[in-house]
């Protein structure tokens, strides 16, 4: 716990106190976690440590609030030398140089991910009425019969259905019962499979070859795809065996059915099974107001990995077989890939409380809503420039470094996501309307003043 939260130094008069304590002591200091107000007209004076980054908001007259890691404060003026009311002890004339661990600025990770929000109430209650007694273990429970039920409710059909714990794993594990290892699958250039999973496909698949392909909007299209599987067809080369499509996408637009069906048709008519990542399939659906079966098997995927985490579940994903023949030996795969939970209860349960009461797309909704919000106040901001149109949950916008630099030295978490100036905003089931209403005004007062 730091020992204060706020301090004021107050310089001219030679009260240099922080909420009574004697700033004196460097050792004191060095303890600190906080944000210094330094004011008094002749008292102000911060000084950038090399090497350390250091930010100065919001002036007032004569305030100077610093947040820093690491800052060189040099006190002038009347105060300086002079003493204490009732001391003995002359504050010291030389500046003295306190590095601070990080100041108390309140840390806000809403706009990181979509993963940093909690469980949604729906799934923590069904977590918790699951938690009474015993049951019976592997999936052979009660609440994994009924999770199966309602997602095979969900799609209207009858589909193979697999509880996996987290996207990467579901993805991978899937794409391994697509294609051998001498497969290559195709993807967008942005596509999690091939950026953000540490080559988990190609281990799963045994070797598989990862296509990535460049598109807008983050979107593949069928001319794309048949371009790339014609490039070589010959025995040479892996041989062309999945389309890894990714709804909403990591970009935060969405595919059309129509779009879908298109890409599986040219899919298929080169032989290429199609899995889709639906880490944010909710979102989709919520954004298209399209039955989620439009979105898949009747578009012609075969496989879909559905995201539970980001729609407000807590360690489980759910991988779909709509193409029943490719499930099977999967629950192998499943096991031997250390993905088959002892006490299966705890995912299914979720799965069953965000079905059945609707939330996984009432949740999947606000998220979205969310987003467009954040979109519309930012989009009339000079300098602010979208790099695709916000569909889903996700914002994808191009920042001055300055201002993302403020942000984040005010605690603000958001990553860079596109080249040198692109950044994802994204949203989720808990992001409350008043804090993208207030990341907003904190963007707008740290824009570049023309
Ligand atoms: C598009 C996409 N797919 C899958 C995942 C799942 O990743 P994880 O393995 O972290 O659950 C993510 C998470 O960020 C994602 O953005």
């Amino acid at each position: 716990m730091p020992l204060f939260n706020k301090g004021h130094l107050h310089g001219p008069k030679g009260r240099l106190a922080l909420l009574g304590k004697d700033l004196r002591d460097r050792s004191v200091l060095l303890a600190l976690n906080f944000v210094i107000t330094v004011d008094g007209p002749e008292s102000k004076s911060t000084r950038r440590q090399p090497g350390h980054r250091a930010f100065t908001g919001a002036h007032e007259s004569n305030q100077v609030e610093i947040n820093i890691c690491c800052v060189h404060l040099a006190l002038t003026g009347n105060g300086v030398g002079r003493r204490l009311p009732n001391t003995k002890t002359p504050w010291p004339r030389a500046s003295f140089y306190a590095p601070w661990v990080m100041p108390d600025i309140i840390q806000d990770f809403t706009f990181a991910s979509d993963n940093t929000a909690g469980m949604a109430p729906e799934a923590l209650a069904a977590l918790t009425t699951a938690n009474a007694g015993h049951a019976p273990s592997y999936g052979k429970d009660e609440w994994t019969r009924r999770a199966l039920e309602l997602v095979t409710g969900l799609f209207e059909t009858d589909c193979e259905v697999f509880f996996i714990f987290n996207g990467t794993a579901a993805n991978a594990v899937a794409l391994s019962a697509l294609c051998q290892s001498y497969h290559r699958i195709f993807c967008h250039e942005y596509s999690h499979v091939d950026v953000d999973e540490c080559g988990a496909p190609e281990l799963f698949t045994g070797g598989a070859k990862i296509i990535p392909l460049a598109a807008p909007d983050c979107k593949l299209t069928p001319t794309l795809v048949e371009r790339a599987v014609l490039k070589r067809t010959d025995v040479h080369h892996p041989k062309a065996g999945a389309l890894s499509l990714t709804q909403s996408t990591e970009w935060g637009t969405v595919y059309s059915p129509a779009e879908i069906r298109a890409l599986c048709a040219t899919a298929k008519q080169h032989g290429l099974t199609v899995q889709m990542d639906g880490a944010r399939f909710a979102n989709a659906v919520a954004a298209t107001g399209v039955p989620p079966a439009d979105l898949t098997w009747r578009a012609g995927v075969d496989v879909l990995c559905l995201g539970g985490t980001k729609n407000g579940m807590n360690t489980t994903e759910a991988v779909v077989f709509f193409n029943r023949e490719l499930a099977r030996d999967f629950a192998y795969r499943v096991k031997q890939s250390g993905q088959l939970a002892s006490k299966q209860r705890f995912a299914s349960a979720q799965w069953v409380g965000m079905l059945e009461s609707g939330a996984w797309l009432r949740h999947a909704a606000h998220a979205n809503a969310m987003a467009r919000r954040l979109a519309a106040a930012l989009r009339p901001l000079p300098g602010v420039k979208f790099i695709a149109e916000p569909a889903a949950n996700g914002v994808f916008v191009e920042l001055p470094a300055a201002t993302v630099e403020v942000l984040w030295a005010q605690g603000w978490h958001f990553h860079r996501f596109i080249g040198n100036h692109g950044y994802r905003l994204m949203c989720s089931w808990a992001t409350p309307a008043d804090t993208v209403d207030r990341f907003v005004a904190a963007l707008r007062a740290a824009l570049p003043q023309s």
